[in-house]
């Protein structure tokens, strides 16, 4: 297993295969889009998997593949055919806006990948269209019921927002209701590219939580996975969860599992702050899987104990979008 520099496991690496997207969620990106990366700039499959390969070695046991919007990429299908055929295959799950999965939905059940992320900030078609600037509503309504109704584990992932789709706190938490799914309430972080950052953050984790019970009553606390990003409750005889991911006004990095690959070979052990590593030209230049691996232990020993406070009172500053980060 690999560890940091403060002791911390890391097995948990999210993985951007492409930092482009079919959709323009005024949060995460201008209409213009982000200055994309070329296609002989971004990692092949074959690198992805040979990173994949040295990390699942060293007991990365889960691999989060994000992007952009991953079915964007080509031929993603058959990279995650060979993900899972690794020696040490790890648990495979993606966080996607759901507008091209529809045709993969079987072909993902049988590779054994069962946990989706879907990204999806209201129930209402016209909102849709003004948050993300694109006219996807209804396939993604039809994605995500067929992947409800397949029985993969779901979970939506709803970006709160003022004037925005506080109307939709209580529509998408009713969804739980009748299916075992969890539906969690992220905190707006300053990831859009354009950002003259947050002056403050109207809805934060203790609005969120206070809306919720104004509509459904006390929720029940659950006991959350080690190193969730989420806070997790149920409504009271509800089937699924609903959660709060408070990125914005706490910082869980104590208990942080994660690294991240961006699509042009950027490596990061945190969120915040820059890149740590750039392995597409260590591969170009015919690197062996030791070196790689030296190096990328060597990042480790840099990780931030908390990326996230050193940061805050650069957050003006902050120009990337999530595309590119990984989420
Ligand atoms: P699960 O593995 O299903 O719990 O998913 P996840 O929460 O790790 O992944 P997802 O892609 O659904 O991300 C949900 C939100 O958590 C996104 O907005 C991420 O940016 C945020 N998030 C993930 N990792 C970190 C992190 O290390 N720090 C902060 N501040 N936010 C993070
Ligand atoms: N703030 C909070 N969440 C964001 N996401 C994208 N940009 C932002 C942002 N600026 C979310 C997406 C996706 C997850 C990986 O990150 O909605 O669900
Ligand atoms: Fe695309 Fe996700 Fe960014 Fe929306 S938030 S533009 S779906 S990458």
């Amino acid at each position: 297993m690999m560890r940091d520099k403060h002791n911390r496991a890391v097995n948990y690496l999210r993985l951007s295969v492409t930092d482009k997207c079919n959709l323009r969620c005024f949060y995460c990106m201008p209409e213009e889009g982000i200055p994309f990366c070329k296609k002989d700039e971004e990692l092949s499959f074959e690198e992805l998997l040979r990173i994949c390969s040295i990390l699942t070695a060293q007991g990365v046991d889960k691999i989060r593949i994000t992007g952009g919007e991953p079915f964007v990429r080509k031929d993603l299908m058959l990279f995650l055919e060979k993900l899972t055929k690794l020696e040490n295959a790890p648990e495979i799950s993606i966080t996607t806006n759901a507008t091209l999965i529809g045709p993969h939905i079987l072909k993902l059940k049988q590779l054994g990948i069962r946990s989706i992320n879907v990204s999806l900030d209201t129930l209402d078609e016209n909102r849709f269209f003004t948050i993300t600037r694109r006219d996807e509503y209804k396939r993604v309504m039809q994605n995500l019921t067929t992947l409800m109704q397949e029985g993969f584990d779901v979970k939506i992932n709803c970006v709160v927002m003022q004037d925005q789709n506080i109307e939709d706190i209580p529509l998408l938490a009713q969804l739980t209701k009748n299916y075992p799914i969890s539906v969690r309430f992220l905190e707006e972080m300053p990831f859009n590219a354009q950002s003259e950052g947050q002056e403050a953050l109207l809805w934060n984790y203790t609005n969120i939580k206070a809306n919720l019970e104004e509509h459904f009553g006390e929720l029940e606390k659950l006991q959350d996975p080690a190193s969730s990003t989420s806070l997790n409750y149920r409504i009271k005889g509800y089937k699924g969860e609903v959660g709060i991911i408070p990125s914005f006004s706490r910082t869980f990095c104590g208990t942080c599992n994660r690294i991240r690959l961006s699509a042009n070979g950027d490596f990061r052990t945190c969120l915040y702050g820059a890149a740590d590593l750039n392995l597409r030209d260590q591969l170009r230049l015919g690197f062996t899987d030791e070196q790689l691996l030296n190096n990328l232990q060597e990042a480790l020993q840099q990780k931030a104990k908390n990326g996230f406070e050193a940061e805050t009172r650069n957050l003006k500053q902050v120009k990337d979008s999530m595309a590119y980060l990984g989420g």
